[in-house]
Order: structure tokens, then C-alpha cells, then sequence
């Protein structure tokens, strides 16, 4: 396939960005985006200019690193799959395909495709987690039962690789899907429950400390996650976070 990219360029945070327009040739439809996005790259080092920054790490859908926007949609147009994930076989020959970075102001771009999304690792530390005895009397996890419907929503919940594509898809930069997932992977289970009140305050407050937006209900989030998040996640840390907030 020979394909047109139309990929914005910009060489550091401060730096005014633009879109500069590439052509490729002889692109297979096997490949992975990413592999397209290599090709592109070792013609632009054979030509003796800069190569596209873009962040990618497992490339099998598991790290959520390789976030970017593909013709205005967060991880392209295919459904439930991450940008490493999504095949040249989605384009047609001729297509012109427009790539940016996520945007948000919580998401600062560092060079060109990747964005500095350390926010979600101050959120995550800010509550994202269990504090285990280990005194030598710690109960075996397995030896406590949990509701099968309770563990599937946790395992569910617990799904999120932490991309950022909810953001870049809302109108607002909410985080709410991705800080809702990670509320609920533990206010599901009991090892979660004893710090559930602290957990959701905390996690909320960093969260618009860092300067995310309101959720509105628009959904665009649960229809762009690589991993089918859903909308009730926000429902339920909705309800932790109203029960938190009179106990507090
Ligand atoms: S909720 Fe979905 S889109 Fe948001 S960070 Fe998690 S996996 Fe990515
Ligand atoms: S490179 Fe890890 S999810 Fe895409």
C-alpha cells in the first residue's frame, strides 16, 4: 500500500508543533501500525532526519504505552485493540492517515507522539494499592471467598493498562474511566474494603489536582478503551466516593 501520513511534529515541550505530511510506500497489510511506524522511521534516519518519537514497549496490548491519535480516534479505528495492536489491513491503499499525540493539559507532550502521562502514576500511587500484614499471620488470599460476580467485575476493572485513550477521548480530558477502574479493581474484593474510604478520596483528589475534567456522561471513553472498561465503574466510584465523603 502506498499511504499518505499526516504526523504532528514537535520537538519538545515548549516547541510549536505542526503537522508535516510523509509519504510511504510498499506498506504490507500484515503489518502492525507500529511496524509501519518503524519503516517510516529508518527512512527518516536513511534521509538524515529526525525520527517520529512515539512510545511502545510489549507491543501485544498489555503495557498501555504506544497511546496516539489515528484520524481522531485514541488508538485508531479498530475496537478493543491497542495502537500495537491495530493492523495496516484497517487502511486502504491510497488512504491518507492523520497521527497525533494525546491531548490534555494533564498530559503535557514531551516530543511529537509521546506525552508525559506520569499523572496517572501519582494517582495510582495516591491510592492505588493494598497494605498487607506480613507479620507471619497473614490469611492465604485463597482461603477467603469472594462472589464469583464480585471477582469477575474486579478482574474486569482490574483490566485497565493505564493507556490514557478515555482521556484523549473525552471532551472534558476526564480521567474518571481509568480512576474508577483502578477504585473498583479493589473495592470489589475484600482485601480492598479496608482502606476503600481513604482510597477513593485520595485518589480523587489527586486526580483534579492534576487537572483532569468533569465527566459528563458522554461515554466516549467506554467506546475508545482497548479493554472495554465500562461505564459503571464511574457509577460505583461515584457511590464509594459519596459514602466516603459523609463518613470523612
Ligand atoms: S480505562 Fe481504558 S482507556 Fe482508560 S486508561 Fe484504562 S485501559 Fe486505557
Ligand atoms: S506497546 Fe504495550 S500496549 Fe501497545
Amino acid at each position: 500500500m502506498n499511504l499518505k501520513l499526516k504526523i504532528w511534529r514537535q520537538a519538545n515541550a515548549e516547541a510549536k508543533g505542526e503537522i508535516v505530511t510523509y509519504n510511504i510506500s510498499d506498506v504490507s497489510p500484515d503489518m502492525s501500525f507500529l511496524e509501519m511506524m518503524d519503516m517510516h522511521n529508518e527512512q527518516l534516519i536513511e534521509t538524515g532526519e529526525d525520527p517520529v518519537a512515539f512510545d511502545h514497549d510489549c507491543r501485544e496490548g498489555i503495557c498501555g504505552m504506544c497511546s496516539m491519535f489515528i484520524n481522531g480516534e485514541a488508538h485508531g479505528p479498530d475496537r478493543l485493540v491497542t495502537t500495537c495492536q491495530l493492523h495496516m489491513r484497517k487502511f486502504k491503499d491510497g488512504d491518507t492517515i492523520t497521527i497525533e499525540p494525546f491531548r490534555a493539559d494533564a498530559f503535557p507532550v514531551i516530543k511529537d507522539l509521546a506525552v508525559d502521562r506520569s499523572a496517572f502514576d501519582r494517582i495510582q500511587q495516591a491510592g492505588g494499592f493494598v497494605s498487607v500484614n506480613t507479620s507471619g499471620n497473614t490469611q492465604d488470599a485463597n482461603a477467603i471467598p469472594i462472589d464469583k460476580h464480585d471477582a469477575d467485575k474486579a478482574f474486569d476493572a482490574a483490566t485497565c493498562i493505564g493507556c490514557g485513550a478515555c482521556v484523549a477521548s473525552c471532551k472534558n480530558a476526564s480521567a474518571m474511566l481509568f480512576v474508577s477502574a483502578k477504585v473498583s479493581q479493589y473495592s470489589l474484593l475484600p482485601q480492598g474494603k479496608v482502606e476503600a474510604t481513604d482510597r477513593v478520596l485520595n485518589m480523587v483528589n489527586q486526580m483534579d489536582e492534576e487537572g483532569f475534567g468533569n465527566c459528563t456522561n458522554t461515554g466516549a471513553c467506554e467506546v475508545e478503551c482497548p479493554k472495554g472498561i465500562s461505564l459503571e465503574n464511574i457509577a460505583r466510584m461515584n457511590r464509594e466516593y459519596m459514602s466516603a465523603s459523609l463518613k470523612g
